[in-house]
């Protein structure tokens, strides 16, 4: 028996509507295998209890979910707290503090109808993004000098250490000899003269050791232009923090958009639990109508299952979002849809009862 112990953190706004999606998902796969179980413990973390508590998560929120098997979060964010207070004292706490130190982002097209890209199929979109997650451009280091004053000066430091860099590159190189595909690296040595010539010269040493990798190395403002020109081009990249949030959200733009676009983080060692989440955020505008797309929440239990080992129902799901995806009135309106977030809910699990 496989029995795996999730923490669900549907957060804000939509959030708490679509991972209410994905738990029925999760229960449909329970109830069509026999070897699979799960626990369920919600936690309200998120911003009313920051409006309550003056904290986004308990004190000992790390403490409390260090025994999961996984977390499935739903998004964070409400007009009354600032973005930065959400995103740090939660999200990156998780990220950080269980050293999820890979993003895994399919750019992949589930549905010819979905990318905005004239003559491109969906076997010209179909990639996979490593980007590091915890550190680089986005390790909050640096300093605010003479602040209100005419000399003001503000410092971001990226911070890329020897380890941070060679374990996702490394992590990349594993993947692409797992898979056989070739491995395309996006930097910016010409302009960030220090950290992205070091994050080459790593990836060159790396790529050493896995000879039979096929390699690229492309600048980001060369990759963004060919991810839209050329997406056929790219089977598995890898990047850095900052490139690969902006990267993968053009990923998002020509595979469908925020509604079909999910994100896992992953503690490679299973030292820590692996958070899975759609890309989205708590969607202020739509929240409680019952219009949020679930479907990026329910792609994200397919990469959960992918972790869990249990590859044949991450295949089952992504089919089923597949085969979902052809029904137009079945959708949720940002797809052109009729249906609610319930509704589609619903139906996905009816698709995924009949695959079996
Ligand atoms: N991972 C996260 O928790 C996360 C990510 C991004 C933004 N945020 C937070 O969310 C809040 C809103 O941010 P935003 O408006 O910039 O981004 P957003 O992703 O919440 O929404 C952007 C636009 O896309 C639409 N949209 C998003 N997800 C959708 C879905 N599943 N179905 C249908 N439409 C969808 C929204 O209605 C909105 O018009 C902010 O507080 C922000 O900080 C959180």
């Amino acid at each position: 028996m496989n029995k795996k112990k999730i923490a669900l953190i549907p957060g804000d706004g939509i959030g708490q509507e679509v991972i209410k999606q994905g738990v029925k998902v999760l229960k449909t796969v329970e109830s069509l295998d026999e070897n699979i179980e799960f626990e369920f413990t919600d936690f309200p973390w998120g911003c009313e209890y920051y409006l309550e508590t003056g904290k986004m998560m308990a004190e000992d929120g790390l403490d409390q979910l260090s025994s999961f098997d996984s977390i499935y979060l739903g998004a964070v964010g409400y007009p009354t707290v600032p973005d930065h207070i959400s995103l740090w004292d939660l999200l990156l706490k998780i990220r950080k503090g269980f050293d999820q130190y890979v993003n895994l982002r399919p750019v992949k097209l589930l549905h010819p109808g979905l990318t905005p890209l004239k003559g491109k199929s969906r076997e010209d979109i179909d990639f996979l993004v490593i980007r590091e997650n915890s550190e680089g451009e986005y390790s909050g280091k640096g300093d605010w000098l003479f602040e209100g004053n005419p000399e003001e000066v503000v410092l971001q430091t990226g911070v890329f250490s020897r380890k941070g860099t060679e374990r996702i590159i490394r992590y990349a190189f594993e993947e692409a000899r797992r898979q056989k595909k070739k491995l395309t690296s996006i930097s910016k040595a010409n302009a960030l003269n220090y950290s992205m010539v070091f994050w080459d010269q790593v990836f060159n040493e790396v790529a050493t050791d896995y000879p039979e990798v096929e390699t690229e190395s492309y600048l980001v403002d060369a990759a963004s232009m060919f991810f839209v020109r050329e997406p056929e081009r790219f089977e598995i990249v890898v990047t850095s923090n900052l490139f690969g949030d902006i990267l993968t959200d053009l990923g998002a733009a020509i595979t469908g958009g925020l509604g079909v676009a999910t994100g896992a983080n992953i503690n490679p060692e299973k030292k820590y639990p692996s958070m899975f989440e759609p890309v989205h955020g708590s969607a202020p505008d739509i929240a409680g109508k019952g219009l949020a797309n679930p479907l990026a929440a329910i792609w994200s239990v397919a990469q959960m299952m992918d972790f869990f080992g249990e590859k044949q129902w991450s295949d089952k799901i992504e089919k089923t979002l597949e085969d979902v995806l052809v029904h137009e009135s079945e959708l949720t309106p940002d797809m052109g849809g009729k249906s609610t977030t319930d509704g589609l809910g619903d139906f996905f699990c009816l698709k995924l009862k009949e695959l079996k």
